[in-house]
């Protein structure tokens, strides 16, 4: 067979290829020929090994033809056999290379039972963790001679953000997973001359983008995304280590219950004209708060999650109360009582019910996280709190009410959603001419105008 493929992989499309690891990511910046590779690699490897079988994914049908299989059907005609039907290329060797996606979370299951050498996942970001992982499960092998392999595309944002920068950048393992599986190759759009030559305005638009889209997209920086609904986070200007906190200092503790995660955070709250050493010297403003302790366990019944709660208090913390989503109010179908009676059957009293309003929830956390003139922020987390550390930057905006943030990937919203509500127990002090609006119902706006510390209120 005489297959004639046109073009040379640059440096980076080199590495890609060349790699033979369980999983090779490809990805960052736009437009540094990510996609051409993922299609020159599944050709190579089928032509390559007979009877291949190989599968290369998009998230959507549309994004699939539009991406691969007109440009696989141009690069192929007359060689190898196309299957419209079964979206497959048949090719002379018998290696067959199929072309799927996995619009809803459930289009994966077809896949269910089937065995594929090679996976491929362009825009992998486009897939969530659920997907990726099941798709893993038909990454098999049962050949001698080769080695089940999994390849990613991507740039930075979208659902499956988390997980591709967990495993690729961050390089952070669990259970099984093991570090020398996973090779990272970054892209810059630098890297595809074939681009910046024939189209030289591509890149002067991306170096044109606003700050953040552009070091997502120009830099392919993993710590900020389109989409991102906490640009402002950053670990620079919120992480601390963690430090001694000064006992007379009020601390209460802000917790979102659910049977799938429970995240449960202990607050300070700084008193006015605190000075915090070295690099925070910058006078706080007042009413800072430091985030110092995480309870973020799954799989923890009412009961156990108020006990995990009281054990990781010292007997001389004085919590001064602790905030929790509302639904702890209502009746529980299984017993008939509501999650705080049942808590405080186990000795977590002092529950106040948050305030639920997410939007002005969220856009109090905002007023939090940012900076002031001297570069100082009035929340701080601690290093050790790392879930809150990992997924605040993670939440996304709702696709359609974009001032309130995405509830997927569910699984980045447990430590935000806790932390919506410890803000929310202590908003900070209208401007001069502002009373607190939205959140309150006409009395308690009266009750703050009186004495100007609603939370304390709410709390005794
Ligand atoms: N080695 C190469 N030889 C010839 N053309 C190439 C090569 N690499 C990439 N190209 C061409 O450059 C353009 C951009 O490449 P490609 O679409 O693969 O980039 P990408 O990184 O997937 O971009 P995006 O981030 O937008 O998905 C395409 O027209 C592609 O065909
Ligand atoms: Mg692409």
């Amino acid at each position: 067979m005489k297959l004639f493929l046109r073009g040379t992989p640059n440096k980076k499309q080199k590495l890609f290829f060349v790699s033979r690891a369980r999983h090779t990511a490809y990805g960052g910046a736009r437009g540094g020929g990510k996609s051409w590779a993922m299609r020159r690699k599944f050709v190579l490897l089928a032509l390559r090994y007979e009877g291949l079988k190989l599968l290369l994914l998009r998230r959507t049908l549309a994004e699939l033809r539009e991406n691969h299989t007109l440009a696989l059907q141009a690069e192929l005609a007359g060689l190898v056999h196309y299957i419209d039907r079964e979206r497959a290329f048949i090719f002379p060797n018998g290696s067959r290379l199929k072309l799927g996606y996995c619009d809803s979370e459930s289009d994966v299951l077809q896949y269910q039972g089937q065995e594929y050498d090679v996976i491929g996942l362009e825009e992998a970001t486009h897939f969530t963790e659920y997907q990726r992982d099941f798709l893993t499960t038909c990454n098999r092998s049962v050949r001698g001679n080769f080695k089940p392999r999994m390849y990613y595309t991507g740039n930075p944002g979208g659902v499956g953000h988390g997980w591709f920068k967990r495993l690729f950048i961050d390089r952070q393992y669990r259970g099984a997973e093991q570090a020398g599986d996973y090779v990272f190759i970054p892209a810059r759009v630098y890297d595809n001359s074939v681009l910046i030559k024939a189209n030289p305005e591509y890149v002067r638009s991306l170096e044109n983008l606003p700050h953040v889209l552009r070091r997502a997209h120009l830099d392919g920086d993993w710590d900020v995304f389109a989409g991102q609904f906490f640009p402002e986070f950053s670990r620079e200007a919120h992480v601390i280590p963690p430090t001694e906190i000064p006992k007379e200092w009020l601390r209460f503790r802000s917790m979102d219950y659910g049977m799938d995660m429970t995240a449960c955070y202990w607050w300070a709250v700084a008193r006015e004209g605190y000075e915090p050493a070295g690099r925070d010297k910058a006078n706080m403003p007042a009413g800072s708060c430091f985030i110092y302790r995480e309870l973020y366990e799954p799989r923890l019944t009412l009961s156990k999650a108020a006990q995990r709660i009281l054990e990781l208090t010292a007997s001389d913390e004085n919590i001064r109360y602790t905030v929790a989503s509302p639904d702890l109010w209502s009746n529980r179908q299984e017993s008939g009582t509501g999650g705080v009676v049942i808590m405080a059957k186990e000795g977590l009293t002092g529950l106040v019910k948050a305030v639920s309003g997410r939007v002005n929830g969220w856009r109090m956390l905002r007023e939090y996280l940012a900076e002031n003139d001297d570069n100082a922020p009035k929340l701080r987390i601690f290093a050790n709190c790392v879930n809150a550390v990992r997924t605040l930057p993670l939440l996304q905006h709702d696709r359609l009410r974009v001032e309130d943030a995405a509830s997927e990937p569910h699984e980045v919203t447990h430590a935000p959603e806790a932390i919506r509500y410890g803000v929310m127990s202590r908003p900070l002090m209208p401007r001069a001419s502002e009373e607190p609006q939205g959140f309150y119902t006409p009395s308690e706006r009266e009750d703050f105008k009186l004495t100007g510390k609603f939370e304390i209120r709410k709390i005794r």
